[in-house]
């Protein structure tokens, strides 16, 4: 199995600022590791750089410092040939992540092709359909064209090409945020199921702390590109520490919230937000991120 080990990763991006241009942290000494069948969440509020990680883990995008480390169970890292048949990613919008031209078979059977998991036009075929059934669709999908399906469709057929190279690690960009509510959990559970059967490491993102901390074991808070505060997925939802995620925690939806006033001293004021600080769950202590 794969393991994935983040060690203070750094992204910064030249922007315009006027005239001149300057750095931006997006990206700020962000630590994490994935392990086989166990789900790290990463949630913030837009822009707290979730993407520019998973971008990262993905090798879509470069670090400016830090170390993304994938080893194989013995150890020994996975070189970097070999690295998307390990760790392939979900998007989040199930109509752009599929080409309208090509068939579904095409999208499933190209990655198996490339990562030459299959011999001849047959067995191909014969897995692009095993594929399907392992994400509840049935043979009859793999002649039709992305636009012939549902969003739900769509998203279960982009699972399926993620998995089908024998990826061991998956990084779920909101992988259900663009999906109809109602269809949501079916998608997660989905996942979930496939991630018990492979033994996958996942990193769900998400803005929704409800699914975080049903589907995830561990989750971290992201507030301006640094991780304000870690932990079990019980601990942080429901004793969180950092005004961030109390803020966070205000801000979503809670039936047994409606009509209730909430008092001013549970919704912190923005200015005293502190990224510099991260309340850890595991060590019970707060960590001050180096300047
Ligand atoms: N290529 C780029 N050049 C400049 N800035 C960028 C680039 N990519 C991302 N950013 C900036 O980095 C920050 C983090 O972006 P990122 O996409 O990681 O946020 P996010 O947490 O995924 O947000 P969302 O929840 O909206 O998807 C944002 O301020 C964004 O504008
Ligand atoms: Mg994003």
């Amino acid at each position: 199995m794969t393991r994935v080990e983040v060690t203070d990763l750094v992204k910064e991006f030249s922007v315009r600022d006027g005239l001149r241009r300057r750095r931006f942290r997006a990206v700020d000494g962000v630590s994490f590791a994935l392990e086989p069948g166990r789900t790290v969440a990463l949630v913030g509020e837009s822009g707290s750089g979730k993407s520019t990680i998973a971008r990262i883990l993905s090798r879509l995008e470069r670090p400016t410092s830090g170390v993304v480390e994938v080893r194989r169970d013995d150890g020994a890292p996975v070189p970097a040939a070999r690295y998307r048949r390990h760790v392939q990613m979900v998007f989040q919008d199930p109509f752009a992540s599929l080409n309208p031209f090509h068939s579904i078979e095409h999208h499933i059977a190209r990655p198996l092709r490339i990562h030459r998991r299959t011999r001849g036009t047959d067995e191909t075929h014969e897995r692009v359909v095993e594929m399907l059934e392992r994400v509840n669709l049935d043979a009859s999908f793999a002649s039709r064209r992305p636009h012939e399906l549902s969003g739900g469709q769509r998203q279960r057929v982009a699972i399926a090409r993620a998995l089908a190279p024998g990826a061991q690690v998956v990084l779920a960009d909101e992988p259900v945020s663009m999906l109809d509510v109602s269809i949501r959990l079916g998608v997660l559970n989905l996942l979930g199921r496939l991630q018990r059967e492979d033994d996958l490491a996942v990193l769900y993102i998400t803005h929704d702390l409800a699914t975080a901390r049903h589907f995830s074991d561990e989750i971290l808070v992201l507030y301006r590109g640094r991780v304000v505060e870690r932990g079990p997925a019980d601990a942080v939802i429901l004793d969180p520490h950092h005004d961030y995620t109390r803020l966070l925690a205000l801000a979503a939806p809670d039936p047994e919230r409606i009509g209730k006033v909430v008092s001013g001293e549970a919704a912190p004021d923005r200015a005293t937000l502190d990224s510099a600080v991260c309340f850890n769950h595991f060590t019970g202590e707060w960590e001050r991120a180096a300047a």
